[in-house]
């Protein structure tokens, strides 16, 4: 499994991704794309970013009935993204229908991974608003599975889960993790954080960075700094 380092690009507009993205003159990082941009921008901005050579996560967090999924899912592989993903939360029946959608003639697809339990949703408003009793650890590891059982390649999830992720699901179903800080670094919102080199060493297959990167004075120096400390 080939780890990498995408590059959260939460940016508004066009214009502010395309900047950004220039600075990087000898590498092309992965790049996730998310609800703002896109629905900023429209599709036009995946093709711009897929012409300009990154590899793209189109992160959209689908969930609706299985087969309004599908026929998106089919929408976003005709787009050519690299990885798409979807709540678990929308049953096994949706996690097929979304995998059958995505599924080219030709059989090749994008990764498909799935959203567990999102990092804001708490134990008590797990409870409280969507009166799920059991405690969060074994719910995330129940959706987990069920994305696996489904098909679908991995879930995002915390770095600190990745090993038991793995343990569970295989160590070949793909753990994409957000959360990571440099440890000389701001946190800002975010709560429980791991280093680049942590979260390789627990296992995570892919590192989801945003501002530590996009905030950066210098990014590119900052982008290199995370691939040494994750890829090696
Ligand atoms: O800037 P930062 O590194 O915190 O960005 C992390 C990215 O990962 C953001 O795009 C955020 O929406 C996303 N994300 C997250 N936690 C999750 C799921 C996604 O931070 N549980």
């Amino acid at each position: 499994m080939g780890k990498d380092v995408i590059v959260a690009c939460d940016f508004s507009s066009k214009q502010e991704v395309i900047n950004f993205l220039s600075k990087f003159k000898d590498e092309k990082p992965y790049v996730k794309i998310g609800m703002e941009l896109f629905y900023a921008e429209g599709p036009d901005i995946v093709r711009e970013i897929k012409k300009m050579g990154h590899k793209i996560f189109l992160d959209l967090k689908l969930h609706d009935i299985p087969n309004t999924v599908k026929k998106s899912m089919n929408v976003l592989s005709n787009l050519d993204v690299d990885m798409c993903n979807l709540h678990a939360a929308g049953t096994k029946a949706m996690m097929e229908a979304a995998l059958e959608g995505l599924t080219r003639p030709d059989g090749t697809r994008p990764l498909l991974i799935a959203v567990t339990q999102l990092t804001s949703t708490s134990e008590e408003r797990m409870r409280d608003d969507l009166l799920i009793e059991r405690p969060i650890d074994e719910v995330v590891m129940h959706y987990a599975k069920n994305a696996k059982d489904s098909g679908l390649d991995g879930i995002v999830c915390s770095p600190l889960e990745a090993g038991k992720v793995h343990d569970l699901c295989g160590s070949g179903f793909i753990t994409v993790t957000p959360g990571v800080r440099f440890a000389d670094g701001e946190v800002g919102d975010q709560v429980r954080v791991t280093t680049p080199a942590k979260a390789k060493e627990i296992g995570s297959d892919y590192i989801v960075v945003g501002r530590p990167i996009t905030a950066a004075e210098d990014p590119v120096a900052a982008y290199r700094r995370c691939v040494s400390e994750f890829v090696g």
